[in-house]
């Protein structure tokens, strides 16, 4: 049989060849607008009819993604966001971009990516190539996926083509993104590889081929797991400095001018987002198949986690040292997104802290330039707050602020002047008078 690639890498080059995107989210989005702007003619697809629907309508509502790059992909003809899964045979290649949160027992949930799959198997046709992003744990791609397209009587590397290529996208980070950034990859077949590397090379300056779709979805977790693991320890030794009377982010900006050996990592209130809170425990459930326990990813977890309890007892105290209790007082948490300069609220450590002040009497609000409201999230259903302008008054009859999240729109000389007491979980305070400021 004559392959396949040669014909299809020429299409590519050619930028006759269509790719189909499903999940436009925070990773989907991005993807779309990449490869539209490189020339390609770009399919959306998301069970979401309102995120259809505004996309259709030139918006984007990814604050980070400014909606003209949208526009002017919509105006070039070349792009359209649909709900219509029938479509999806339309595309020469699909990038798979759904969500895998975990389960309530923390087990991966892998429903978006069955579900998915078995869209794409109904319409799978020869030359396709599918290429799965979202992050999950290695063994994936050719346990779940591969055995629901070759049930339709296709072969990998021969009538359809398969790769794991996962997703390094960090929303609001200015210095890269998909356009700067090495992608790693890993293909069932070399022939899927080949064709995988062909594709995303029109897209990234290089293509990291790895022997595998499973070797490729470990790289990710590596990545991830070693941030968690690498907050965790500073975090502990924060909790240690503390009680030692040692300021832990003097010593880190001391240790990291050591030039080799030596990565800096920062303390702060838990970790946030949809990644380093969830994907390491992908690795923990299936490394049970293999009777491995995953000790450091544990370990991590729970240190990360006991954070927001943490940083609320340093609130108590430093009341306490001001005569005052927690029930009944006034507390202001200062940005609620889980990093700085983005509007993502998924998993944020700033909704356990209000939670807990909340469990405990206080009168919580909270203020974020990039989120206007704060609800509806799983864990949290009662939630329920609008952000407070940032103004002398609310500041000044706020018993307590605990800063979470430094975005860099708050004034911070502003907030240090007029707050009375300022919990600092960022270092974003130092040089204040020290009777105001308690880090934590
Ligand atoms: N957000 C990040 O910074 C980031 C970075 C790297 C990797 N990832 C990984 O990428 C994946 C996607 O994450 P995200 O942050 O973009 O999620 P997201 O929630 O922002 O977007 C997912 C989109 O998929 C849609 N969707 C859900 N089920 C679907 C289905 N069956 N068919 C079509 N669309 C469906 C949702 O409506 C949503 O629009 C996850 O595996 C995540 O771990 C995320």
């Amino acid at each position: 049989m004559t392959s396949l690639i040669p014909h299809l890498k020429e299409r590519i080059g050619q930028r006759d060849y269509t790719i189909g995107v499903i999940g436009l989210g925070y990773v989907g989005l991005p993807a779309v607008v990449r490869f539209g702007e490189v020339g390609f003619r770009v399919l959306g697809f998301d069970i979401d009819p309102d995120k259809v629907k505004r996309l259709t309508a030139g918006e984007s509502y990814i604050r980070h993604l400014p909606a003209d790059r949208i526009v002017s992909l919509s105006r070039s003809g070349r792009f359209e966001a649909t709900t219509d899964f029938v479509r999806l045979g339309e595309a020469d290649a699909l990038l798979v971009c759904v969500p895998t949160p975990l389960t309530r027992h923390r087990n991966p949930d892998l429903q978006y990516v069955t579900q998915t799959a078995d869209a794409i198997a109904r319409t799978l046709r020869v030359g396709q190539l599918i290429c799965l992003e979202s992050t999950t744990y290695p063994g994936t791609t050719e346990e779940l996926l591969l055995p629901r397209f070759e049930a339709r009587g296709l072969k990998a590397g021969e009538d359809f083509f398969l790769v794991f290529s996962p997703e390094r996208e960090d929303p609001g980070n200015t210095h890269f993104g998909l356009a700067t950034m090495p992608k790693v990859l890993g293909g069932v077949s070399d022939a899927c590889g080949e064709l995988g590397e062909a594709l995303y090379t029109t897209i990234v300056p290089t293509v990291v081929r790895v022997a595998s779709p499973k070797a490729a979805e470990m790289t990710k977790l590596l990545e991830n797991i070693y941030r968690a693991v690498n907050i965790a320890l500073v975090n502990e030794l924060k909790m240690l400095s503390d009680r030692m009377g040692i300021d832990i982010w003097e010593v880190i900006h001391a240790a990291a001018t050591k030039p080799f050996g030596f990565q800096a990592f920062y303390p702060g209130p838990g970790l946030g987002g949809h990644c380093i809170p969830i994907d390491p425990f992908y690795l923990t459930w299936k490394a049970r198949e293999y009777g491995m326990a995953t000790r450091f990813i544990e370990l991590a977890g729970e240190i990360n986690h006991a954070m927001p309890t943490w940083v609320v007892g340093k609130v108590v105290e430093a009341l306490n040292g001001r005569g005052k209790s927690l029930n009944g007082a006034k507390v202001l948490v200062l940005g609620v997104a889980y990093k700085p300069n983005i509007d993502d609220q998924r998993e944020s450590p700033a909704l356990e802290i209000l939670t807990l002040l909340r469990q405990q009497g206080a009168q919580v609000n909270y203020s974020d330039p990039h989120v206007p409201r704060c609800y509806g999230h799983r864990h949290y259903p009662d939630l329920d707050l609008t952000a407070l302008p940032l103004t002398t008054e609310t500041l000044q009859t706020q018993d307590a602020v605990i800063l979470v999240t430094n975005h860099s729109a708050f004034d911070v000389e502003f907030i240090g002047h007029h707050a009375r007491l300022i919990v600092d979980t960022r270092n974003t305070f130092k040089g204040f008078p020290p009777n105001k400021i308690v880090k934590a």
